[in-house]
């Protein structure tokens, strides 16, 4: 082992993942620079171990222990690069960026308030909530790539995004770290109150005009409204992704079931929210032992105290073999999975 680097064995990630479930890494680092970053990848190859990286853990579930190297990311910093362009190291918080645009008068994440996890995890699956997605402020990246161990630089194009997709959980996944990402934010702002839930609220607040920090607080507000707080209840935000569906298998379920939520994809395509699903399916509220479905969203898998990673993914699979039965449609998990 190398003396310089902090490594620790049989680390409990218990704290290090929002979902709370019990895990070990039999190897685990934090990093605070990209020389150190460096250096782990490189102890990592020596040992032949596998890596992961970590970021706040809201987006992951751990199913075993982790036997490789657990590289936890502690880069910090904020730099502009002009007026509007800022570029922030991967392991700042993401809620925290958000408000200190917010703060200073720069546009375009409002809308992504709230969001828990890192800077660097946010391009992985293009976050987005109420209308905004990561990719429309999104200038560029910066990455390690692991067997190379050179600094590449992404442009938006080259991280492919697509709805909670990017290159970096295809074709790069497991294989490049994200050590910055650089944000184009906006002064002149253009408010995005398209997203149902968020214009009731601002109607419901008596707000027409609204400026930045209205959206933000309106954000805050629905979605502590209606999704448990790690700190209290441990989850992973939405387990699965909004199935896409054919119009043609879309009017056919539309018949039965006539208050069916869409959104419109392409003029062949829709998407359905998995939510609404999981609720017709009776899953709302339940419990598998301390596994459970959210009782305000049905989407929001729980863990009421002592579920393991494999207890939660038990329940997962039951809950898509129901939609599968039900509906005929098979639900892909949002959260990444971990052994
Ligand atoms: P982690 O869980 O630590 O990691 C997620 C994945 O990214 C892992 O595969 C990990 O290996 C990889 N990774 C992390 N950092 C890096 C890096 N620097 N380089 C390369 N790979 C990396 N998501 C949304 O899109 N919209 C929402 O509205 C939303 N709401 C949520 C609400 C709640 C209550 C919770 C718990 C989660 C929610 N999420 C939402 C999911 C989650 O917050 C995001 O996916 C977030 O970006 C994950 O960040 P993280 O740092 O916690 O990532
Ligand atoms: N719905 C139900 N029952 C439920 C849950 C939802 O009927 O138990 C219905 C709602 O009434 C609504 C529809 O389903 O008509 C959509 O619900 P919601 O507005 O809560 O959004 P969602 O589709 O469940 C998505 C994202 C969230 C994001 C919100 C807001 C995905 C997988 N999830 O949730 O992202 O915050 O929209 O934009 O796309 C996450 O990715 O972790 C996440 C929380």
């Amino acid at each position: 082992m190398s003396t310089e680097l902090s490594i620790h064995n049989d680390f409990d990630l218990s704290t290090f993942n929002t979902m709370g479930v019990s895990s070990k890494a039999s190897h685990f680092i934090e990093i605070s620079s990209v020389s150190e970053l460096q250096k782990a990848v490189r102890f990592a190859q020596g040992k032949k171990l596998d890596i992961l990286i970590l970021g706040g853990g809201s987006n992951i579930l751990f199913k075993n222990d982790f036997d490789g190297l657990v590289i936890y990311n502690a880069l910090k910093g904020r730099d502009f690069l002009s007026d509007t362009e800022l570029k922030i190291a991967a392991g700042e918080n993401w809620h925290e960026l958000v408000l200190f645009c917010v703060e200073h008068g720069l546009g375009g994440i409002e809308n992504l308030s709230l969001i828990p996890g890192s800077v660097g995890a946010a391009p992985i699956q293009n976050i987005g909530a109420y209308g905004v997605e990561l990719e429309n402020v999104f200038l560029s990246l910066e990455a390690f790539i692991i067997d190379s161990g050179e600094l590449k630089t992404f442009t938006k194009d080259e991280c492919k995004f697509g709805y909670r997709e990017s290159i970096f959980k295809k074709e790069l996944k497991g294989k490049a770290v994200i050590t910055s990402v650089t944000l184009r934010l906006s002064k002149d702002h253009n408010v995005n109150t398209s997203y149902k839930a968020l214009s009731e609220k601002l109607a419901e607040k008596g707000i027409s005009e609204p400026d930045i920090k209205d959206i933000s607080d309106c954000v805050i507000e629905i979605r502590q409204s209606k999704l448990p707080d790690p700190k209290q209840i441990g989850n992973t935000g939405s387990f699965f992704k909004n199935p896409v569906i054919s119009v043609q298998h879309f009017n056919q379920l539309k018949s039965e079931y006539p208050d069916l939520p869409s959104y419109p994809v392409t003029e062949r395509q829709v998407k359905v929210p998995a939510g609404w699903l999981i609720d017709k399916a009776g899953w709302k509220g339940r419990k598998r032992g301390d596994a459970g479905v959210h009782t305000k969203q049905a989407l929001v898998l729980v863990n009421h105290g002592n579920a393991s990673g494999e207890e939660i993914w038990n329940l997962a699979t039951e809950i898509c073999l129901s939609i599968k039965e039900k509906f005929n449609i098979s639900l892909v998990p949002e959260v990444n999975i971990i052994g």
